[in-house]
């Protein structure tokens, strides 16, 4: 399975699937690259850490969407590398057509609360504003609704008294590392 990993930032999940490859938990993935669009992230730099391709390439002028001439121009990027999935880890873009319709039901998502609680930007703080004895993290299906497809897995992880909200999201942060590479592991052998 061709996989392209997709972020914009500091990219600890990303980190996490290609340490999981290093490791052979995914002996069926290829990584084929980092696709990042943001010049500056931290994320880019894994690339010739882990010996991988890794380069940003313009989304356009907009902060939260693609132009849709630069969102051609990733899907036929992506078509060109002929990946099979496409992982959102960490990327801060709604995707929309044509890199939607170029990977229908070939990219998923990781997001940081329990959806379908607490969907859209900030899913720990949300979840901890909230005053929610639990929160954790799902992998979906990327669909046009933001955080809405189908759920591959999710994992709980419990707010406690003693819990800061940096405590809080770090371990949500650690549950995800875990959650990540395991449904990708699992979609690898279908
Ligand atoms: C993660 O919490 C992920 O769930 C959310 O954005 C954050 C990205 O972190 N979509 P990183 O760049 O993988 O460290």
């Amino acid at each position: 399975m061709r996989v392209a990993l997709l972020g914009s930032g500091r990219g600890s999940n990303a980190e996490a699937i290609l340490r999981a490859k290093q490791n052979g938990q995914l002996d069926r993935v290829d990584i084929v690259g980092i696709f990042c669009d943001n010049p500056h992230a931290p994320l880019l730099k894994l690339g010739p850490r882990f010996g991988i391709p890794a380069f940003y390439l313009d989304p356009g002028p907009f902060k939260t969407k693609f132009s849709p001439e630069q969102e051609s121009i990733w899907a036929n990027t992506l078509l060109s590398q002929q990946v099979d999935l496409v992982v959102l880890a960490g990327f801060m873009r709604v995707i929309k057509t044509p890199l939607l319709d170029a990977f229908k039901d070939k990219i998923i998502n990781i997001h940081p609360s329990l959806l379908p609680q607490f969907p859209g930007l900030d899913g720990i703080g949300q979840t901890w504003r909230a005053g929610s004895n639990e929160g954790g993290c799902t992998v979906h299906w990327v669909t046009d609704e933001v955080d809405s497809g189908q759920h591959l897995g999710q994992t709980r992880v419990l707010r406690e008294n003693s819990d800061t909200l940096e405590t809080f999201a770090e371990k949500i942060h650690a549950a995800e590392h875990v959650l990540l590479p395991k449904v990708i592991a699992e979609l690898s052998i279908l």
